[in-house]
């Protein structure tokens, strides 16, 4: 098998004496969608946050594209930080975008995207526009670059953070519950930028409610429940005929079911 592009191992979260992600193990394929579904407080944002660095694992694994993220852990289990330097290289190959959208209010959408640009990447500023700008074209925003956040909807408004994810040319985009807070007649806008760039071969990882988009889009789908990846497989095995009692149970009590006959 090739070498997936996030290999998570036996990794566990603690807040405090709270543990909050229990042994995960779960690996994330090149070029495909993995969705990642369960109850609320199961750990969906935190292993995401964990994936994206933004989050210290408290102990077991994160390989990037076969490179360890944060800490690596020897087989008696003693942890060595990355060396800063390589850590950033390793973890500016992930993009995220957030269920609220964190753009800056005082600067135009194109400024937001080519903020990091000139800041962190040192690039000119009309480098850093022309990129920006390509990547506002690929949301299909070019027409609102000059916009402030203000003057955007919730909708514009997340497919400019997805531009500024992917102005920083990741390899891997995490998604957590990108359309949480838009209202319902928005959301298609952002999952269609979002079929898109499954369909040009993103390696993405989503954590969403969305299950029509889980269904048709997710080539796999975990299922996160207690800090426990208790079920991991193709949309068809996980929507159509759930094995698994626990996971039976959330289709029923949190998802529509009618979405099963997206399959
Ligand atoms: N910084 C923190 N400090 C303490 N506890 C935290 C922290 N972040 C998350 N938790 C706890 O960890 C658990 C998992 O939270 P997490 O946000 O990962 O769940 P989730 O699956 O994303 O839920 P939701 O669907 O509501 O977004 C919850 O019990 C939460 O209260
Ligand atoms: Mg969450």
């Amino acid at each position: 098998m090739s070498l997936p592009a996030i290999a998570v191992k036996n990794l566990v979260k603690k807040f405090g004496d709270t543990t909050v992600l229990q042994n995960v193990d779960l690996q994330i394929p090149h070029g495909q969608v993995s969705c990642l579904i369960g109850p609320s407080g199961s750990g969906k944002s935190t292993l995401l946050r964990c994936m994206a660095f933004l989050e210290e694992a408290t102990s077991g694994t994160i390989t990037i594209n076969g490179e360890v993220l944060g800490f690596t852990e020897s087989a008696t289990g003693i942890r060595e930080r990355v060396p800063p330097a390589a850590n950033r290289a390793i973890r500016a190959q992930i993009g995220m975008v957030f269920q609220q959208f964190n753009l800056w209010p005082h600067m135009t959408a194109l400024g937001n995207v080519s903020e990091a640009l000139k800041t962190v990447h040192k690039m000119s500023r009309k480098d850093a526009e022309e990129r920006a700008m390509a990547q506002l074209v690929k949301v299909g925003l070019e027409s609102r670059a000059g916009h402030y956040p203000s003057q955007l909807s919730g909708g514009q408004q997340q497919r400019v953070a997805i531009a500024r994810a992917l102005a920083l040319k990741p390899k891997i985009m995490l998604f957590d519950e990108p359309t949480s807070s838009l209202d319902p007649e928005l959301t298609g806008e952002v999952l269609n930028v979002m079929r898109d760039l499954a369909a040009e071969g993103m390696t993405m990882v989503v954590v969403s409610h969305e299950i029509g988009f889980a269904a048709t889009v997710g080539q796999q789908i975990a299922f996160l429940d207690h800090g426990r990846i208790v079920f991991t497989g193709p949309p068809q095995e996980v929507f159509r005929k759930p094995r698994n009692a626990r996971l039976e149970q959330f289709l029923d009590t949190y998802l529509d079911r009618g979405a099963s006959m997206l399959l």
